[in-house]
C-alpha cells in the first residue's frame, strides 16, 4: 500500500511532522487512535521516510491470535518446540533484523507475552520457544493500539514498565469527528481513487452529497468514510454523487437547531417548515422537483415556502 495521508488539520500535520522527525532515528514510536483513523498508515510512512527503508518491514496483530501462537511467531521456536514444531521457524524478530517491526493492537497483547517482549526491547534478545541459543537482533519497534493504554495499566492489563519503553515518542491521530476540516480532501481523495478503479472518469460530488458527510460524526473513523465514498463512486449513476448515494444513516437529518427545552430556541411553525424543506431538499441534492414531489406540494408552493 503506498496510500498518501491526507489531511489539512493542524493535528495531522503536525502528526506528519512529528513521523518525518522520529523515522530518521531508531526511536521507538507508539502510534495511538481509535480504530479506523490511520494507525497503520502512519506506521508505514514512519518507514517510508526512515533509513531502514531497504530493509524489511514486518506487522504483527497482536489481537488476532492467541498468545502461545503470537510467542511463536514473535520469537520462533525450535523443532519439536510443541505439538506441531515440526521445523525449526523463524520469528518476526529474527525475520526483521536490520528492518522495522510493527507491533499492532499491542494493547491486546497479554501480559505474559508483554513480558518476554519487555526483555527483547532492553535487550535487543531472545530464544526461540523450545531453545538456548540467544539471538541478538536490531529491530526498530514500532507499535499502535487503539487502546487508553494508561486505563489498561490501572486495570492491571498492561505492564507499566513495558508502556514507558514503548511510549518514548507516541503519535496520536484523534478521531475523524475532531477534525470535520479533513474531510472535503479526504472525499475528493477517496473519489479520485475509486472513480480510477470503477472505470468512471470525471464523477464529482455535489455540494449536498458533501453537506450531508460533514453532518455525519464518522464513528468508525477514516475507514467508514473511505467506505462509503467507495460505495457511492459504485451507485452513482449520474456525473455527480449526491445524498442518495450514501446509506440512510447518513442521509437522514441530524437534530434539527432548535430541538432545546430553552424558551429563546423554540423556533416557530414557519421557520421550521422552512428548515424541513431546506433538509428535504439537501437529500434530493437540489432537486426542487423532487422535493415538492416527497413533500406531496406544489413545485410553487415549494419555492414560496424557500422565499423565493
Ligand atoms: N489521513 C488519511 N489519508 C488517507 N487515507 C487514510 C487516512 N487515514 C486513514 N486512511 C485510510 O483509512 C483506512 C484505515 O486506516 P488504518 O488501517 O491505517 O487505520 P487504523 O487506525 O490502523 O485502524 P484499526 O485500529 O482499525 O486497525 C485505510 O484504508 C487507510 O488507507
Ligand atoms: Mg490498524
Amino acid at each position: 500500500m503506498k496510500a498518501q495521508i491526507i489531511g489539512n488539520s493542524d493535528v495531522i500535520q503536525d502528526a506528519l511532522s512529528l513521523v518525518s522527525k522520529v523515522a530518521v532515528n531508531d526511536v521507538t514510536v507508539l502510534i495511538t487512535g481509535e480504530s479506523g483513523t490511520g494507525k497503520e498508515m502512519v506506521a508505514e510512512t514512519i518507514f517510508r521516510q526512515s533509513p531502514r527503508l531497504g530493509k524489511s518491514f514486518l506487522r504483527i496483530n497482536c489481537a488476532a491470535i492467541p498468545s502461545e501462537l503470537l510467542e511463536s511467531q514473535m520469537f520462533g521456536h525450535e523443532r519439536g518446540a510443541f505439538t506441531g514444531a515440526i521445523s525449526r521457524q523463524e520469528g518476526c524478530f529474527e525475520r526483521a533484523d536490520k528492518g522495522t517491526l510493527f507491533l499492532d493492537e499491542i494493547g491486546d497483547m497479554s501480559l505474559m507475552t508483554q513480558t518476554k517482549l519487555l526483555r527483547v526491547l532492553q535487550e535487543q534478545e531472545f530464544e526461540r520457544i523450545g531453545g538456548n541459543e540467544t539471538i541478538r537482533v536490531d529491530v526498530r519497534i514500532i507499535a499502535a493500539t487503539n487502546k487508553n493504554l494508561l486505563e489498561e495499566i490501572k486495570r492491571g492489563k498492561f505492564r507499566e514498565d513495558l508502556y514507558y519503553r514503548l511510549n518514548v515518542v507516541e503519535i496520536h491521530i484523534p478521531p475523524l469527528r475532531e477534525r470535520m476540516e479533513d474531510v472535503p480532501a479526504l472525499v475528493e481523495y477517496f473519489i479520485a481513487d475509486f472513480a480510477k478503479k470503477y472505470n468512471k472518469p470525471d464523477l464529482k460530488i455535489s455540494s449536498a452529497g458533501m453537506q450531508s458527510l460533514m453532518n455525519f460524526n464518522w464513528p468508525g473513523n477514516v475507514r467508514e468514510l473511505r467506505n462509503v465514498v467507495e460505495r457511492a463512486v459504485v451507485l452513482s449513476r449520474s456525473v455527480q454523487i449526491e445524498p442518495e448515494d450514501f446509506p440512510e444513516k447518513i442521509r437522514q437529518p441530524g437534530p434539527m437547531p432548535g430541538e432545546s427545552s430553552d424558551d429563546e430556541h423554540i423556533l416557530t411553525l414557519s421557520d421550521m417548515e422552512r428548515m424541513y424543506v431546506r433538509k428535504v431538499l439537501e437529500y434530493t441534492g437540489g432537486n426542487k422537483l423532487k422535493a415538492a414531489r416527497l413533500l406531496n406540494i406544489d413545485p410553487k408552493t415549494l419555492r414560496a415556502k424557500l422565499g423565493q
